[in-house]
């Protein structure tokens, strides 16, 4: 049985300095304090395009979505949506996503639930568990000189905690399912 539990990060703002990316780098820590193994990509990729052949960029984000057994989205609030950047790496994937638990972090003026709500969506559309809250970060009053509050950090680590922990139930649970052969089950769904 697998003992290690893979956490990947998505970073969806491209801003130099981004709050929400600082958040994310910040919970991966935290998450490998729980014994987490994690990565961090930029979502960055071309616009999906269900004609086109997969690019480089497109099979390596490919090979860390499949490497994750939890995934955390961060993104900007614009205009109240998650970035543009972030829902088109979303596009590029579907079944990939079920039987992961996924996290939230928006960086906002107010407090980004339009935007945790949209990601929550696409994720539930594609058969991904989230997590019951996400954190909202506002640059202005929680970071300060490349260190963020205590709020902050005791959210993102609360975040980081419970994703590893719930995260392998679920996972762990998922796989077992796969390989199982009960019929009534939602990974039944997934077996090749
Ligand atoms: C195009 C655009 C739209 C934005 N819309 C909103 C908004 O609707 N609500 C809000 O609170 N902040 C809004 N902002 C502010 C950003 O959410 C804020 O600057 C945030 O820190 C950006 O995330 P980042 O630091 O990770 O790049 C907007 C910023 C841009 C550039």
């Amino acid at each position: 049985m697998k003992t290690t539990f893979n956490v990947l990060g998505v970073a969806g703002s491209t801003r130099k300095g981004s709050f929400s990316g600082q958040a994310l780098k910040i919970t991966l820590e935290y998450a490998k304090k729980q014994g987490a193994e994690v990565r961090l990509i930029e979502a960055g990729l071309p616009l999906y395009d269900p004609n086109a052949q997969a690019s480089k960029e497109v099979e390596q984000a490919a090979e860390a979505v499949g490497w994750a057994d939890a995934i955390i989205l961060a993104s900007p609030d614009y205009h109240g949506s998650m970035s543009g950047a972030l829902k088109n790496f979303l596009d590029h994937f579907y079944e990939e996503f079920a039987g992961k638990l996924f996290g939230y972090i928006v960086a906002s003026h107010e407090k980004g639930l339009t935007v945790m709500d949209q990601m929550r969506t696409a994720v539930r559309q594609c058969y991904g568990w989230s997590m019951p809250y996400g954190v909202s970060a506002n640059g202005g009053q929680d970071f300060s000189g490349g260190e963020i509050n205590a709020r902050l950090s005791k959210r993102l680590n609360m975040m980081a905690r419970d994703l590893v922990v719930y995260g392998r139930l679920l996972n762990s649970q998922f796989v077992r399912d796969l390989g199982s052969t009960e019929q009534d089950t939602f990974a039944a769904h997934y077996r090749p």
